[in-house]
């Protein structure tokens, strides 16, 4: 039983990318085994879990691929980038400066994927409001502008962590 021997329909390739520190890996922990760390340690190269899932009556298995932030810590990026059919672009809506980054992430996806990858701007830590240093209306411009999808999220509360995840795999399907 479970998904041993299950029947996959699809399989979809999500990257997650941004700066280190603002929750990628914490994201994905939360989405893919519902666990989340304080004591998070930076990712070394990269990473990928998988959650399999129900679409429309189809079996989709995501691969979430989470890489580091940090430059010195990252793998090859064509690698990385290459066959994802959507990217959660992350940002800590306490940290001002990790969004500030989030056109350069944008132009390097842009540069190594696939031109009709789904792309979902994120601003995590919504648990931590009273930190704020992003306005919400900053970043629903910039997604406009962009053409992304946008929502603000906790990996620590668990808030919208699910809704995102699904909202940029129901895109792609
Ligand atoms: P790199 O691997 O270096 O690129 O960092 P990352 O983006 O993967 O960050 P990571 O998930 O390791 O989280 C960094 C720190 O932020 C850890 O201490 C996490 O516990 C914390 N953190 C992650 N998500 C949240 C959140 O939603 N709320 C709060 N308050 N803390 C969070
Ligand atoms: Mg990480």
């Amino acid at each position: 039983h479970g998904d041993f021997n299950q029947k996959i329909d699809y399989v979809f390739k999500v990257v997650l990318i941004g700066d280190s520190a603002v929750g990628k890996s914490q994201l994905l922990a939360r989405f893919a085994r519902n666990e989340f760390s304080l004591d998070s340690k930076a990712t070394i190269g990269v990473e990928f879990q998988t959650k399999t899932l129900a679409i429309d009556h189809k079996t989709v298995k995501a691969q979430i691929w989470d890489t580091a932030g940090q430059e010195r810590y990252r793998a090859v990026t064509s690698a990385y980038y290459r066959g994802a059919v959507g990217a959660m672009l992350v940002y800590d809506m306490t940290k001002r400066q990790s969004f500030d980054h989030m056109a350069r992430w944008l132009e390097e996806l842009r540069g190594h994927a696939d031109k009709n990858i789904v792309i979902m701007l994120i601003g995590n830590k919504c648990d931590l409001g009273s930190l704020r240093a992003v306005p919400t209306e900053d970043a629903q411009e910039f997604a406009e502008r962009e053409n992304l999808c946008f929502m603000e999220t906790s990996a620590l509360q668990a808030t919208n962590v699910e809704s995102a995840f699904m909202t940029v795999l129901k895109e792609i399907y």
